[in-house]
């Protein structure tokens, strides 16, 4: 199963994504804003995750890979986690290699998993934590029409900082991303 869109390709991660990710993950402004990631990030973190979502991958997870069709490179991930089919929810996430920030790239995944998300495993709500002071995810999360539910207290210690932070709590209803669907259109 992967997807297609106009800049990327969506697929399943592969054991030759790994130095992708080490160098996509491994850089500290990425690392620092994610909840799970180490710093530093080693080759045997890359393959170890690799290793995971693929055991996992339509199961409880699918973990895609973002591959830039142009340079045939990994240039992000994004999952959508705790995947549960009956309560008809899942967790989103993700990150871009910072060389490849503000091209529309998140924008242009997200629209296609989360239509997947939506129309083909037929969930119905989308949930996402983000760091309180991560202003490009925050914004994010505005964009693609997640709204905003509370914020969770000293929810999160960052792996690669060991800091804790404050998160504020989205959550996105299938209704909601039928609404701003229409309007989004990637760079
Ligand atoms: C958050 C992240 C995934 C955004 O990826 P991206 O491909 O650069 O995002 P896009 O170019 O599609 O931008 C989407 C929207 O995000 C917002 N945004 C992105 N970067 C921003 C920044 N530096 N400042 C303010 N808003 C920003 C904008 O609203 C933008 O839409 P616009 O360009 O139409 O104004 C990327 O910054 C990243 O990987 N950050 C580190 C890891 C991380 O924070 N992951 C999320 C953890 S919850």
């Amino acid at each position: 199963m992967r997807l297609e869109t106009e800049r990327l390709i969506l697929r399943k991660l592969r054991k030759s994504d790994c130095s992708d990710i080490v160098e996509g993950v491994g850089e500290y402004d990425v690392a620092k804003r994610t909840a799970n990631v180490p710093y530093p990030y080693a080759p045997s973190d890359g393959l170890a995750y690799i290793n995971k979502s693929l055991k996992n991958w339509g199961k409880t997870s699918y973990a895609f890979a973002i591959e830039l069709k142009s340079e045939k490179k990994l240039i992000g991930i994004m999952g959508l986690e705790a995947v549960n089919v009956f309560a008809g929810t899942a967790t989103t996430g993700s990150w871009i290699n910072k060389k490849y920030w503000r091209q529309g790239y998140i924008t242009e995944a997200k629209i296609a998993i989360n239509d997947f998300a939506f129309d083909t495993l037929k969930l119905r709500r989308l949930n996402s934590t983000v760091n309180t002071d991560n202003v490009a995810s925050n914004a994010t999360q505005k964009k693609m029409g997640y709204v905003h539910e509370g914020v969770m207290r000293k929810a999160a210690r960052s792996l690669a900082t060991h800091k804790l932070h404050d998160l504020n709590l989205y959550g996105l209803l299938k209704e909601d991303w039928k609404k701003v669907r229409k309007g989004l259109v990637a760079k």
